[in-house]
């Protein structure tokens, strides 16, 4: 069937779904170059191509993945084989970006149809949350259609917020304590996150954070951004992205990174990839806005580990520049904004705190297991930043500690 692809009311591309697969067939024609997909297109004699594969891949990448909990089960009570069939039924909304598919010659625009402003279906967050299909009047208008990450989760409006509610992996479900904790810690930094609390829903816990996406702004993942080019010889994936972002004017991006390491060293996190953390644009000017605020924190603090595990430290492992969080933290170029008394004050409450009512999951020893590795990672923090600064004060100049040789192997 033929679509336009949409930006908010911009028509950036007409093109031809294969509505049983869900799967792009064909590119018609490109009307809007500048709003194609970040990582979709790229420039070469000062013409923009497309690339067919890539926007099928940024098309298919908005379905829920193959690897969710529980998405076999949904699949099969929804009769459809794979998430990317579900695509076309939601329009291809989401909401943590502007674009969407409209059926050509439909007079419909993005203020009838968006989730941000409009609501939505429980109906597919029921079916991912493991309740059975409605029978009758079953509405797929929903963005939990084209939600990523591997946890259970769903889309939801609570006084009239649109909010990420999201679960937990067995046995400890303890990435939902964890972003908890991470947001508090986040809080005494002053580092820009996006809050999470927890709720219980049948003695289950999961975590709630707002959209931080609004009808201007949009997120882009670091990972759209690096596909913009390929990493030049002289770059590590740290380099290739501060570079590719200083080439599209991101503004702070360093200073944002630093931030982001030193939150990802003191909770140990272990899944901070590249569609972990991104960029927000203005959708009506594409004009880079900043950073976005930290999400998905919550695969830290051993969260799938043994507590001797967590205790030793030994097996926890770090992403995306690096393979360990003693060499990433490494990368951080400059402590100056970083109040270590901010964490020594009461931090071992607010982390117990965090997991009040979470015994059955986490239990007495594995908690204070937890607390004692925030703290020895403070500890160890402390002692890289007074190593920093003196580093700093011999070399006199800052570009001269900024990368180590080591940091730059490839
Ligand atoms: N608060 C939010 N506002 C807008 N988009 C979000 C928000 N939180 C997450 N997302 C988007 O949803 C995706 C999945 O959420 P995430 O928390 O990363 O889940 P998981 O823990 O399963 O990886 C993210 O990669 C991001 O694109
Ligand atoms: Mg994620």
């Amino acid at each position: 069937m033929n679509y336009a692809l949409m930006h908010k009311n911009v028509v950036v591309a007409l093109i031809n779904i294969d509505d049983s697969s869900g799967t792009i067939i064909g590119i018609d024609e490109i009307l809007n170059e500048k709003h194609l997909p970040v990582g979709t297109s790229y420039l070469s004699h000062h013409k923009v191509e497309l690339h067919r594969e890539a926007l099928n891949s940024w098309w298919s990448n908005r379905a829920i993945p193959a690897s969710r909990k529980g998405v076999d089960d949904a699949l099969s009570k929804l009769g459809v084989y794979s998430t990317t069939q579900l695509l076309t039924r939601c329009l291809g909304l989401s909401l943590s970006d502007h674009y969407w598919i409209k059926p050509s010659m439909s007079p419909i625009k993005w203020e009838d149809v968006n989730f941000f402003t409009n609501d939505f279906s429980d109906d597919i967050g029921d079916v991912l949350f493991g309740y059975p299909k409605k029978d009758i009047g079953f509405n797929y208008q929903s963005p939990d259609n084209t939600s990523d990450g591997n946890l259970i989760k769903r889309w939801k409006i609570i006084d009239g917020k649109r909010c990420l509610v999201k679960g937990g992996s067995a046995p400890y479900h303890q990435e939902t304590f964890g972003e908890v904790v991470a947001s508090n810690i986040m809080k005494r930094l002053n580092i820009c996150h996006i809050p999470y609390t927890l709720i219980w829903d049948e003695k289950k816990p999961y975590s709630v954070c707002e959209d931080f996406v609004t009808t201007e702004t949009e997120l882009v993942s670091a990972l759209k951004v690096m596909s913009l080019r390929p990493k030049a010889n002289h770059e590590n994936e740290y380099i290739q992205l501060i570079n590719i972002c200083n080439e599209i004017g991101v503004p702070s991006i360093v200073d944002a990174i630093d931030k982001m390491l030193t939150i990802d060293f003191i909770v140990a996190n272990e899944d901070r990839h590249f569609r972990n953390f991104g960029f927000i644009r203005n959708a009506d000017t594409l004009e880079w806005i900043g950073f976005s605020p930290i999400f998905d924190s919550g695969s830290s603090l051993g969260y799938n580990k043994l507590t001797s595990q967590i205790i030793s430290g030994e097996d926890i492992v770090c992403k995306p520049f690096k393979k360990t969080h003693n060499e990433q933290l490494r990368l951080v170029t400059n402590f100056d904004w970083l109040d270590i008394s901010a964490l020594k004050n009461n931090i071992e409450d607010d982390i117990r705190s965090a997991f009040v009512g979470a015994e059955k999951y986490v239990d007495e020893s594995r908690l204070e297991a937890i607390v004692m590795s925030v703290k020895e990672r403070i500890s160890y923090l402390e002692m890289m930043m007074e190593n920093h600064h003196s580093k700093k004060n011999k070399a006199g100049n800052l570009s001269d500690i900024q990368i180590d040789d080591e940091d730059m192997e490839i």
